[in-house]
């Protein structure tokens, strides 16, 4: 029996479910956590499959494709990821994601080997669009985990990758909006004082909504976290594991979310499963989210359980009043993606209303999770 399934029993036997492993309230609004138990598809499922964030259907369908004809799980994956980074749509990620306030993009990614344990990562990277590319060679070729900023440029231009403008024509439009608007005291006219119409440069039609993305509209030029997430296990039950984004909108140049931080937006561990989170990111690192995840499934709880009592505890230890509502609850979102090694899969979000996209036995497609509150944000 191996390190997962003796624990997996152990846990069961000593009949250790979502409550017993529950992190208390603090006195605020308490949420209904609701395990979705055997009945949430994923859980159920055996064998190879690839999850993602929902931005990354496209990823996971490419990734299991290749896993299924014998390439590296880590390899599928990150060939995988390079397609959302490629993809001048996706606001959240690689080429056209949105900027730092001085206008540049600046990018974070990480990735995670099961098979050796051994991980390896970027922050703040400028002006190559494939940073989990950078990443999956800062595991493969150094002896460090994460290189950061000017080093982590050098290193990429070592490699071989070309630098380009990551800026596309709308996420400089938006920068430019947000701008515009973030302060009456200054010489730039704010939407509310122009004349003219203004138009909606936030909205591109036909551009599916990105995890932790609220909806955006021209009155509300605020920050926006997404991300790309994607893990696999083989058929072999192999695990690896990859994030990449370009980060809090507008952010101070210099911010480093999640995604490159292994254990906070990626981690995983050959002998349980693997994790990661999109959304606010600074949420997922002093929880070390995607870490906690795999440690509940390593204790018994299945990935969607795992991924909803992470949820909780951050929502458990969201204390400062800026980040919460009236209620006590976080006015931020936040989701979880996780993968057993046994292939079973799910996710959870903070708020109603989300989705995680799949690649297993029944194909590629994405799926509605469950939340820890049962409205959207808002
Ligand atoms: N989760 C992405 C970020 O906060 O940077």
């Amino acid at each position: 029996m191996d390190h997962l399934s003796r624990r997996t029993v152990m846990a069961a036997a000593a009949g250790l479910g979502l409550t017993g492993l529950a992190g208390t309230t603090h006195g605020r609004s308490s949420p209904r956590t609701k395990h979705p138990g055997p009945e949430h598809d994923g859980d159920a499922h055996r064998g190879m499959c690839v999850v993602a964030s929902v931005n990354g259907l496209p990823a996971v369908r490419r990734a299991r494709e290749l896993m299924a004809t014998g390439t590296d799980p880590l390899d599928a994956i990150v060939d995988g990821v390079a397609i959302i980074e490629d993809d001048p749509e996706d606001t959240s990620v690689g080429l056209g994601g949105l900027p730092n306030q001085d206008g540049i993009v600046e990018l974070d990614a990480s990735v995670m080997y099961g098979p050796t344990h051994k991980s390896g990562a970027v922050a703040s990277l400028r002006s190559i669009k494939n940073p989990a590319r950078v990443a999956l060679l800062v595991c493969r070729r150094t002896d460090h985990c994460l290189l950061v900023g000017e080093g982590a440029l050098r290193f990429a231009r070592q490699m071989g990758f070309k630098e380009q403008d990551l800026l596309t024509e709308a996420s400089r439009r938006a920068w430019q909006q947000w701008r515009e608007n973030m302060s009456k005291e200054d010489d730039w006219l704010n939407d509310d004082e122009r004349d003219e119409p203004v138009g909606k440069v936030l909205e591109q039609p036909g551009q599916p909504a990105t995890p932790g993305q609220r909806a955006r509209h021209h009155d509300d030029p605020g920050f926006t976290t997404g991300t790309v997430h994607v893990s696999g296990v083989t058929a072999a039950g192999d695990v690896a594991s990859c994030t990449s984004t370009s980060g809090l909108s507008w952010k101070i140049p210099g911010r480093v979310g999640d995604s490159p931080i292994i254990g906070a937006g990626n981690y995983c561990d050959n002998a349980v499963g693997a994790a990661g989170c999109t959304g606010r990111g600074e949420a997922a690192i002093v929880n070390l989210s995607a870490h906690t995840i795999v440690s509940f499934m390593e204790h018994g709880m299945s990935p969607s359980a795992a991924c909803l009592e992470a949820m909780k505890r951050v929502a458990d230890r969201t204390k400062e009043k800026r980040l919460r509502d009236g209620k006590g609850r976080p006015n931020f979102d936040l989701k979880m993606y996780a993968v057993r090694k046994d292939g079973a899969w799910g996710g959870a979000s903070m708020y109603a209303g989300a989705s995680m996209a799949v690649a297993d036995g029944a194909g590629a497609r994405a799926v509605k999770i469950p939340s820890l509150f049962d409205h959207p944000l808002g």
